[in-house]
């Protein structure tokens, strides 16, 4: 079967080609999936990895890469790391957009895992990384497909550990919920990152040193940055109504701005 092989969807830039440097470097032979060829092929000659180029909105592309997972039967570790944002109000931003979200966030997360599962029940081991967000503990304007998506994600990752644990399964499931991260993400989103405290952004390398630390403890959820982890616990425990009354007020400063 040779080495353990770990497949990355959007390994072309930001935290996803992180992950393929870091999984390199543990040993992993890679699949690098995305829809630019040629940033895969440059990644891939530096690391040694297969690519498979894929817009994975498109169910025939998909299906491409669940039947390689399946293929391939020695895939330890999936990433579910490709991803996007769509700035504005939902009823003013492309319905094709929120469209294309859900299908990338959501249904190729739920298509990719179950491909992957199956053969990582049948050997007893493996993991899956699902990319989610900070975004995903809480809603606000402007991003109302994208935090929806990545709640999915929690809500998803969530469930499967429960299922895995109730039958003692040592296969690992993990949401990454990183923060504000240097990628190209903000570029495609349209977002101004000067708009956003320097003191609140990441590196994708620091966010996959977290998440691969917290993939060897077995950690369900992955929240990289003191910042982020205070956030999301208080975010635990504030009544609803608190919460809202936050995401409002944040985004009236960042209109404002
Ligand atoms: N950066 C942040 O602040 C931040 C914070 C929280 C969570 N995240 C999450 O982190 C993940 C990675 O984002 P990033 O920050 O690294 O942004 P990025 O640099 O823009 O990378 C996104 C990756 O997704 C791929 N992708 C997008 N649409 C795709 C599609 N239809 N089919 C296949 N691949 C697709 C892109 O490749 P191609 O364009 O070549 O297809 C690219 O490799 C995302 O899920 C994002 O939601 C990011």
């Amino acid at each position: 079967m040779g080495r353990p092989l770990a497949l990355v969807t959007g390994a072309s830039s930001g935290i996803g080609a992180c992950f393929a440097r870091a999984l390199a470097a543990r040993g992993y032979g890679l699949i690098l999936v995305a829809r630019r060829k040629e940033r895969l092929e440059a990644l891939a000659g530096e690391l040694g990895a297969e690519v498979l180029v894929a817009n994975l909105t498109k169910d025939a592309e998909l299906k491409l890469v669940e039947d390689r997972i399946g293929a391939a039967e020695n895939v330890e570790l999936l990433v579910n790391n490709a991803g996007f944002g769509v700035m504005g109000r939902f009823w003013e931003a492309a319905v094709e957009g929120q469209d294309n979200m859900h299908r990338l966030h959501v249904l190729a997360t739920m298509r990719l895992t179950h491909a992957a599962l199956r053969g990582m029940m049948a050997r007893k081991s493996g993991g899956v990384i699902n990319v989610s967000s900070v975004a995903g503990f809480v809603q606000a304007p402007g991003s109302t497909s994208y935090g929806a998506t990545k709640r999915w994600m929690n809500a998803f990752t969530e469930g499967l550990y429960l299922e895995l644990k109730s039958i003692g399964s040592p296969v690992k499931v993990q949401a990454l919920c990183p923060g504000f991260t240097y990628s190209e993400f903000h570029d495609v989103a349209g977002m101004d990152r000067n708009l956003i405290a320097k003191s609140l952004w990441m590196r994708a390398e620091d966010v996959v040193a977290a998440s691969l630390r917290g993939l060897d403890r077995g950690n369900l959820f992955v929240v990289p940055g003191w910042r982020y982890k205070f956030l999301v616990r208080l975010l635990a425990v504030v009544p609803d109504g608190l919460r809202r009354w936050g995401s409002l007020v944040y985004a009236r400063r960042a209109k404002r701005a």
